[in-house]
This record gives C-alpha cells, structure tokens and sequence, in this order.
C-alpha cells in the first residue's frame, strides 16, 4: 500500500514536471500577423532604439511614474512582459501604449514582427 502511494506520487510530479516545461516552451501569446516581408528583427539593432525612445522615460526605476512595471532600459528588464503577452496586448492590439501615444503604426507593426519571431536578442 505504501509503495503504491509513492509510484503514485512519484507519477503525478512527473506528469506535473513535463506539463510545467511545456507551458515554458516559445508558446508566447500571437498577435495579427507580420506584415512587413523579410522582417528580421532584433532587439540590439531595431528593438532597443524605439523602446528606449517610447517606454524607458515611464518604465525604469525612477521615473516616479506610479504602476509603470518593470525596467525597459535592457532586454532583461523587458523580457517577462514579452513572453506573458502584456507588450503585445498594449502596444499591438489595444495601443495603450506607450501611454500618450506618439508611437508610429509602422513602429507597431514592428514590435508586432519581432515578437512574432519569438523576439530574438
Ligand atoms: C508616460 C508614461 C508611460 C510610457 C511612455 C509607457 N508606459 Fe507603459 N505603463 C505606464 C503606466 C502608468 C502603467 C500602469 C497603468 C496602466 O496599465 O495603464 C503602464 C503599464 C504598462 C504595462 C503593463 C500593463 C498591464 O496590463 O499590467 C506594459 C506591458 C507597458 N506599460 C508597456 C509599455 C511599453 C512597451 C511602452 C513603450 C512602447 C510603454 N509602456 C510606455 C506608463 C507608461
């Protein structure tokens, strides 16, 4: 009877385990799809520029913005908030993002493509 509880439980963790390591694998939430032909960005060359230019003044320590989450000055800094979706959702689809507008749709539809190619350093 012992054993066969342990088997059990030994059973259950593993299943949970392989469930938790595909819920990590590159399954980021899609958006629209990318528009623009041969898109191949990344965040060093094409990426940092238009998030340092529209999110880092609200969305790094200091700021003084209140609820303005995170630290966008570094792809670290960013990177929870684009696997979880939450980029997506505010700057590609609802555009409340940055937050008094001023970004450009074809800087929208950018971040869009760059994230839909699993948003490569
Ligand atoms: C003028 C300040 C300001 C700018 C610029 C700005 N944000 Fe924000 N952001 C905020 C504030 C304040 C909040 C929290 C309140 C809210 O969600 O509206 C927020 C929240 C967020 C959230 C979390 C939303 C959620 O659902 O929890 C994300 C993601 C985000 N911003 C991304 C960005 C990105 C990406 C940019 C640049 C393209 C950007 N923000 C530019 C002020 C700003």
């Amino acid at each position: 009877m012992k054993v066969k509880n342990l088997r059990l439980i030994v059973l259950l963790a593993l299943v949970a385990a392989v469930f938790s390591l595909q819920s990590c694998e590159g399954n980021d939430p899609k958006g629209p799809d990318c528009n623009i032909p041969n898109a191949d960005l990344t965040y060093t060359l094409n990426m940092k520029g238009i998030i340092d230019q529209h999110c880092v003044s609200c969305h790094a320590p200091g700021s003084g913005v209140a609820g303005a989450v995170g630290d966008f000055r570094t792809y670290d800094g960013i990177e929870n908030y684009l696997h979880n979706g939450d980029v997506l959702e505010t700057v590609v689809i609802d555009k409340t993002m940055p937050q008094g507008g001023g970004m450009s749709q074809a800087q929208r539809d950018s971040i869009n493509c760059w994230l839909a190619a699993g948003h490569p350093q």
